[in-house]
């Protein structure tokens, strides 16, 4: 359905070519001074016609706060967000009345409902992920100020172009051949680690691609401007990385932290893969060098030498950094003739006419952040409320002390 979380609820509303995209947000804590402007940033990083790399569609996709807040002040009650799509051009669109886009969305929504928006892709276009944006820039501006938490996503490929491979997360790392030896490569790199503890959104800006290598960078736009000079598309990888969260946060069984993640960027148009730490990689390592020891930290808690598991075990995070990569595929509307077939069946040619992205990654860095914090912000705050729930219990002195957790030296 069109609402995600518990606690911190967010329902996104919008077509493509409706009067207005947005959000409504319940659950927000109430007295966190926010702005406008702390949504619009986020916004404008993901708003159509930014580069030669995305769509031309010129949305300035400003943001309009319609409750929830005074003298910039949450108040607690849902906050609603409103944008307005100002650049539809419906007409662009008309061939699509008789033909279902290949790998959009427009059979799929025919069959479901028995009835569509007439043009654009109606909701499944990408202009929905602007409620999420919005609401996903609210919970970050909470989870900074309460917790220090931070999330910057990055594109680490485009097509067959990647991160070098220090730089990759490891299941970008070239694999080694030889079936027999299990210590030839480590695939978790130092350099990969130390990108994940200090990227900034400012670096990953300075690139149209927002992959934060020069060169690598480079190399992905001039892959876009040919799938673009192609009337073709494109895809690839988008890494994410979220630092300073604490101990305890995921609910197993189900909603164990990774799924509630990887069901937040699945949920995102146009993707088709998840995985976190190792991923994949993950399956190729024994467990005596992907086993990430413990060892004290500075403050005296228990921290990991290693982080293959990518922040989570057992559905709860850990402490350390948690790092997933999300895959998405070429995007499905492109302009050269393709065979295919109409809606009644007749074979036929499609040239889809429109403003398409040649490649969605650049765009959708954003989106990921938000999703991501929109997975922290509701998992914080179903944990805190059972912590605090707890904390009103008389302490409980019967139990062994292996049962309980070790109390913090003063
Ligand atoms: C930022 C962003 C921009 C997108 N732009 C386009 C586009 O211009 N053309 C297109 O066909 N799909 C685009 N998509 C993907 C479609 O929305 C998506 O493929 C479609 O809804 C079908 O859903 P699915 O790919 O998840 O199955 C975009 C996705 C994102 C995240």
């Amino acid at each position: 359905m069109s609402t995600f979380g518990t606690l911190f609820r967010v329902t996104t509303y919008g077509e493509s070519h409706c009067a207005s995209v947005g959000a409504i947000i319940d659950g927000c804590p109430p007295g966190l001074e926010l702005s406008a402007q702390d949504v619009q940033t986020q916004l404008s990083r993901r708003r159509p016609g930014q580069s030669d790399l995305t769509t031309p569609r010129n949305e300035k996709d400003l943001v309009q706060l319609q409750s929830g807040l005074e003298r910039g002040v949450t108040l607690g009650t849902p906050i609603a967000l409103l944008v307005k799509n100002e650049d539809q051009r419906p007409h662009d669109y008309s061939e699509t009345d008789f033909y279902p886009r290949p790998s959009h969305a427009d059979y799929t929504y025919l069959q479901k409902y028995g009835i569509k928006a007439s043009s654009g892709g109606g909701r499944s276009s990408a202009r929905e992920t602007i409620g999420r944006v919005a609401a996903g820039a609210i919970a970050e501006k909470y989870l900074k100020v309460a917790y220090g938490i931070e999330i910057v996503a990055f594109v680490s490929s485009v097509g067959k172009v990647h991160l070098p491979s220090m730089l990759a997360p490891p299941s970008l790392t070239p694999l080694n051949s030889d079936e027999e030896d299990d210590n030839a490569e480590d695939a978790l790199s130092n350099d990969f680690i130390q990108l994940l503890s200090t990227i900034t959104r400012e670096e990953v800006d300075k690139y149209p691609t927002r992959c934060p290598h020069s060169e690598t960078s480079e190399r992905m736009t001039k892959r876009i401007i040919r799938a673009k000079n192609a009337q073709d598309s494109i895809g690839g990888t988008i890494t994410c990385v979220i630092r300073n969260v604490p101990a305890g946060l995921g609910e197993p069984v189900f909603d164990k932290f990774e799924a509630s993640l990887a069901h937040a960027m699945l949920s995102i148009p146009a993707t088709k893969a998840f995985e976190i730490g190792s991923g994949f990689r993950g399956t190729e390592v024994p467990g005596s060098r992907h086993n990430d020891p413990f060892v004290r930290g500075e403050d005296g808690s228990l921290r990991t030498a290693t982080n293959w598991s990518g922040g989570v075990q057992g559905g709860i995070t850990n402490g350390e950094n948690i790092y997933f990569r999300i895959g998405f595929k070429s995007p499905a509307t492109i302009s050269q003739p393709q065979e295919t077939a109409q809606y009644d069946g007749t074979p036929g040619s499609l040239a889809a006419r429109g403003r398409h992205d040649p490649c969605v990654v650049p765009r959708a860095v954003p989106i990921v952040e938000a999703m991501a914090a929109l997975v922290v912000m509701d998992n914080l705050l179903v944990q805190n409320s059972r912590k605090t729930a707890a904390s009103l219990l008389p302490p409980v002195t019967t139990l062994p002390p292996t049962m309980v957790l070790p109390k913090k030296e003063a």
